[in-house]
């Protein structure tokens, strides 16, 4: 693969989430791409060993080097084209970049596969964990292992549980090395896999059965961590995903600062993008030119929507372009009855701990909402407030505007304010 990703400072890097699915399982056709095995080059970047070059020798012999330079205070490590395996969490120190040899990505027409591959994960299924995501982005920034900090000692990539700081990934292609082979399987009913009636998982199968598509769970993914400072600065741009398990791109915690923009991801198993503040407050978060696509059908009928948030002080949504279909026959949650797919454009939660501190904003700016087949979503065919089997939600905003947004409970006040064009006053 060639792996492009520039980091500033501190980035936990993981494939996969258990040791038996650990490795990138390579087709025979693949043999003029030469593949590192994960201790051949692990170290260099683990020890921040920056020298000029360091020749490694790939599992059928070929050879090829990194190189590594230091430019303006930053370990700088360049890496050859090829397939870099990764098996476990891969803690990437401070004030270190890894570049890949190109871009792997055309962001005016971002589904063209390159006929070279990228980042790819190998799960077949969100398994049945807390549901947590640790483990399962292909890109982590340090923090905590849980979802709440609280619950044990224990960090994502064996780092210190603080947040990282000045942290860019940029021209990343995420889970498209299986997509022409695994694409099929998307959304395929699965018999016997949508016993979904109460929350007893052990006993009922709700999405216990793989669907048989290799991905990473999520993109990217910054858990909450145990300083006060929190994450700080994070730039994510330019990066592709054709498939995740669980959610595209989800911010939890404790953020001051993060701008994503220029990204495109289809096929996820959850929300597409997902701010989840909890009661931490995440603020100064803009998403910007996003495209999300088909949320939830990882996991089909489910759970999943294009934009969600669950707690912050502010955010902004600038020029979202979601496609999503209506569905006849949406799972609704166990217990609540609640449906949380396709239910809207933007859903702004207040489960998962999700709070909303007296002065928050949410500003949508601009938004392209429409279905699978590109016909655009109207107010006139939706619901006002609540949601109903077949159509979306949209709700008047602070301003007077009405926006394809949903407060699925009304406990607590969010301060919605949109505007339609992304050049309006709002
Ligand atoms: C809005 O986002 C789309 C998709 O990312 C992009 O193609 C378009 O150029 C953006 N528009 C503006 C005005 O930035």
């Amino acid at each position: 693969m060639y792996l492009t990703i520039i980091f500033n400072l501190v980035l936990a890097v993981s494939a996969f989430s258990s040791g038996d699915r650990a490795h990138l399982d390579v087709r025979d056709n693949d043999k003029d791409c030469p593949i590192f095995v994960y201790t051949s080059w692990r170290d260099l970047i683990l020890h921040g060993d920056c020298r000029s070059s360091v020749q490694l020798t790939s599992s059928s012999g070929q050879t090829a080097e990194i190189r590594c330079n230091v430019e303006e205070g930053r370990k700088v490590f360049r890496f050859p084209p090829g397939i870099f395996e990764i098996d476990e969490q891969l803690l990437i120190p401070a004030s270190c970049s890894i570049v890949g040899a190109a871009s792997p990505n055309d962001m005016a027409n971002p589904k063209k596969t390159p006929d070279w591959k990228g980042y790819q994960g190998v799960d077949t299924i969100r398994p049945d964990d807390n549901g947590a995501l640790c483990g399962g982005g292909a890109f982590e920034t340090k923090g905590c292992a849980e979802n709440d900090c609280k619950v044990s000692q224990v960090n994502t990539g064996g780092s210190d549980g603080e947040g990282s700081m000045h942290v860019v990934i940029e021209n990343v292609r995420i889970n498209d090395f299986f997509f022409a082979e695994d694409q099929k399987k998307i959304g395929f009913p699965i018999p016997g896999n949508y016993d979904c009636k109460t929350d007893h998982w052990t006993e009922e199968c709700c999405f216990c059965k793989p669907n048989g598509v290799r991905s990473t769970q999520v993109a990217v993914w910054v858990p909450e961590s145990r300083n006060a400072e929190g994450t700080v600065d994070i730039l994510i741009k330019h990066l592709v995903a054709t498939s995740a398990q669980a959610d595209g791109i989800n911010l939890h915690g404790n953020i001051k600062g993060a701008l994503v923009h220029d990204v495109y991801i289809e096929n996820t198993g959850d929300d597409t993008l997902a701010l989840w503040g909890a009661e931490s407050f995440p603020e100064q978060i803009t998403f910007a030119n996003a495209v999300a696509v088909n949320p939830g059908i990882m996991r089909p009928n489910w759970y999943g929507n294009c934009v969600a948030t669950y707690g912050l002080r502010s955010v902004i949504f600038a020029n979202i372009t979601c496609e999503a279909p209506t569905l006849e026959q949406p799972i609704p949650q166990p217990g609540g009855g609640e449906v949380n797919i396709d239910t809207s454009m933007f859903v702004f939660y207040t489960s998962f701990g999700g709070s909303y501190p007296s002065g928050n904003s949410i500003y949508i700016k601009g938004w392209n909402f429409k279905n699978l087949q590109g016909t655009g979503y109207t107010v006139q065919e939706g619901s006002l407030n609540t949601f109903k089997p077949g159509k979306m939600v949209w709700t008047k905003a602070e301003n007077g505007i009405l926006a394809p947004f949903y407060l699925p409970d009304k406990k607590q006040e969010v301060n919605v304010i949109a505007c339609e064009g992304l050049k309006d006053e709002c």
